[in-house]
């Protein structure tokens, strides 16, 4: 069996950017410090000491942070990119030449190298496997199946893989245990919705230059990202309308203020449109046949299906150009739609992988006395992420005091 090696192969863009990566690097680990806090009981307790992590995780300075906590808790962790377009080159040359971490990763990458770069992780028999978007997960239990025997646990970042990995256990197919990370509270709660939905609103307005105010924004999907955005792009006087499939989120839109429509009403309306469903083919033909010349579209759940990109293209008849960095215009017959980072936008932050590190350490001590099925991430882990995050923003909150305690723990107390 082959052991992790720190100065085993890489495969990344150009090691010469390592110097860049060491400088953004340590600028995000100023924003991050619960994981800053973890790192350093890491260095003390070595509690991953041998333990040979596979993470697939989006290739930025946040996700370098958390590869460099893990390693101070003593493990073998080798990378590989969660999305060939969010790969940061200068972060990957940092990881493999700065940190000693067997980086895959390089930016733009296509299908085939995303999965040589999956199996060179593979490679490398992980115990612990690391996903956003359970990619490690399936190419194990479908091309490796006489490796997953070797992995204790695993964990899992985002919506999209969780709602995967419930598949995988209810269908009895799932092999080992993992964590779902993102049913964290401390995650989900903040980072789902103030880190993606900043991000988003980031993301479209660097790429296009557009002002926000005024403009009538459809948001598809009020979850966790979608309530986020919303509220991010009503705060910059845009008119936002939801697009939402369950009616208790579509009437949490209404009372939050947000016109709610169909997918069909609002392709008329809105002239920006993002979608944060998790879902497929949200907008499709139809919605791009009724959109208006110069609307942009933008994707910020997992995958860039939401939006039908299949039928765009053949909307567009070879008629696409890139008119700015990271926005293709589609021109459909006169009208032109416009797509921003092909449909691909991500962000993730302090307290998601300060959930991941203790998570790591939690399924090292416990996976003995864990099954093959999703577990969410254990309360006191989370409780543990905000009270590091209070601590660190210097921030006290009360205590209930011993009657307010016996108060709510008691059925005698009447009117
Ligand atoms: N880009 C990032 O950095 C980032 C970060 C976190 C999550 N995500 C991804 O964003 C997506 C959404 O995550 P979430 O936590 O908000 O999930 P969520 O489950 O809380 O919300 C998704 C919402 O979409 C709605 N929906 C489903 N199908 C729909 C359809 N056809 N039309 C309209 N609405 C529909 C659902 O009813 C639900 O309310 C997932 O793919 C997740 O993995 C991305």
């Amino acid at each position: 069996m082959t052991t992790a090696d720190p100065t085993a192969a890489h495969d990344v863009t150009d090691l010469g950017l390592a110097a860049e990566g060491v400088r953004r690097i340590e600028w995000a680990e100023r924003e991050m410090p619960v994981l800053r806090l973890i790192r350093e009981r890491f260095e003390r307790d070595r509690p991953l000491d041998g333990l040979r992590v596979g993470a697939c995780l989006h290739v930025t300075t946040e996700t370098a942070n958390l590869m460099r906590t893990l390693k101070a808790g003593g493990a073998h962790v080798t990378l590989a990119a969660s999305n060939p377009l969010s790969t940061q080159d200068d972060v990957a040359a940092a990881l493999v030449a700065e940190y000693g971490i067997p980086t895959h990763a390089r930016r733009g990458e296509d299908r085939d190298t995303y999965y040589t770069h999956l199996n060179s992780v593979a490679d490398t028999h992980p115990q612990l496997t690391m996903d956003d978007g359970c990619d490690l997960v399936s190419l194990l239990h479908s091309a490796r199946p006489d490796q997953v025997g070797e992995v204790l646990a695993g964990t899992e970042e985002t919506t999209t893989g969780v709602i995967r990995l419930r598949a995988m256990a209810a269908d009895g197919a799932l092999r080992f245990p993992v964590i779902a990370v993102n049913e964290a509270q401390t995650k989900h709660l903040f980072d789902n919705r103030y880190g993606t939905g900043q991000s988003t609103l980031d993301g479209i307005i660097r790429a296009t230059n557009i002002l926000i105010a005024g403009r009538k924004v459809v948001v598809a999907g009020y979850g966790w990202v979608g309530r986020g955005i919303a509220a991010r792009m009503a705060g910059h006087g845009a008119h936002v309308a939801v697009v939402e499939v369950d009616p208790v989120r579509a009437l949490e839109a209404l009372m939050d203020g947000f016109a709610v429509m169909t997918a069909g009403d609002a392709a008329g309306w809105g002239d920006l449109f993002i979608t944060a469903t998790g879902n497929i083919n949200v907008f499709r033909r139809e919605h791009f046949e009724a959109m208006s010349d110069g609307a942009i579209m933008a994707n910020s759940g997992h995958f860039d299906a939401e939006l039908d990109l299949a039928a765009l293209r053949d909307l567009a008849e070879g008629h696409v150009r890139e008119v700015r960095k990271n926005v293709q215009e589609f021109d459909i017959g006169g009208k032109r739609l416009n797509l921003v980072a092909e449909g691909r936008l991500a962000a993730v932050m302090d307290m998601s992988f300060a959930n991941q590190a203790l998570s790591a350490e939690y399924v090292a001590r416990h996976h003995s006395e864990l099954e093959p099925r999703v577990y969410v991430v254990p309360e006191a882990i989370d409780a543990e992420v905000a009270r590091l995050k209070l601590a660190a923003l210097g921030i006290e909150l009360d205590a209930m005091t011993a009657e307010q305690a016996e108060y709510v723990a008691s059925w005698r107390h009447g009117t």
